[in-house]
């Protein structure tokens, strides 16, 4: 495995659609492993392909001790809403307020070619909508208000 370098905001690679993973191969399934390794390595919770230079729908998230490798991943539903601060490895010292959907329920294929579906809340549901924005060209800075520079006050270092 391998610590990757993460693109931070101005690389024209975090403002592209992402493309579909066609084939589970042996390079996805390092891509996956690299990436989360880059995440636990930036204290990370969550980090999408793009952000490693990568345009493929692929995202890790490990919010509570519970990794999920999604390839493909879809919100295909949500409830709710709540704001709360984010920040992202992409864009460093830098926070704000996001407005994302409270609960959300999406579906996703493992790395076993599994598709799997996932009911999330809280802060699950808000990485993995962050995580999804990257896959659509979409930072957390296009939508956040109050945008500041430093670190989160509030859960510091745990950044997308
Ligand atoms: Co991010």
């Amino acid at each position: 495995m391998a610590v990757l370098e993460i693109k931070t905001a101005g690389e024209p690679v975090l403002k592209q659609i992402a493309a579909p993973v066609q084939k589970i191969d042996k390079r996805i399934k390092k891509l996956l492993d690299d990436m989360a390794e880059t995440m636990y390595a930036t204290e990370g919770i969550g980090i999408a392909a793009p952000q490693v230079g990568v345009s493929l729908r692929m995202v890790v998230v490990d919010v509570d001790g519970k990794r999920y490798d999604m390839i493909n991943p879809e919100i295909l539903s949500r409830e709710g809403a709540a704001v709360d601060t984010e920040g992202c490895l992409s864009c460093p010292d830098l926070f704000g307020e996001v407005e994302r959907a409270e609960k959300i329920h999406v579906k996703f294929t493992t790395r076993y070619h599994k598709v799997k579906e996932l009911d999330a809340e809280g802060l699950l549901a808000r990485c993995i909508q962050h995580e999804v924005d990257h896959l659509e060209g979409r930072l957390f800075i296009d939508i956040a208000k109050n945008i500041q520079k430093g670190k989160p006050p509030q859960r510091e270092g745990r950044v997308k």
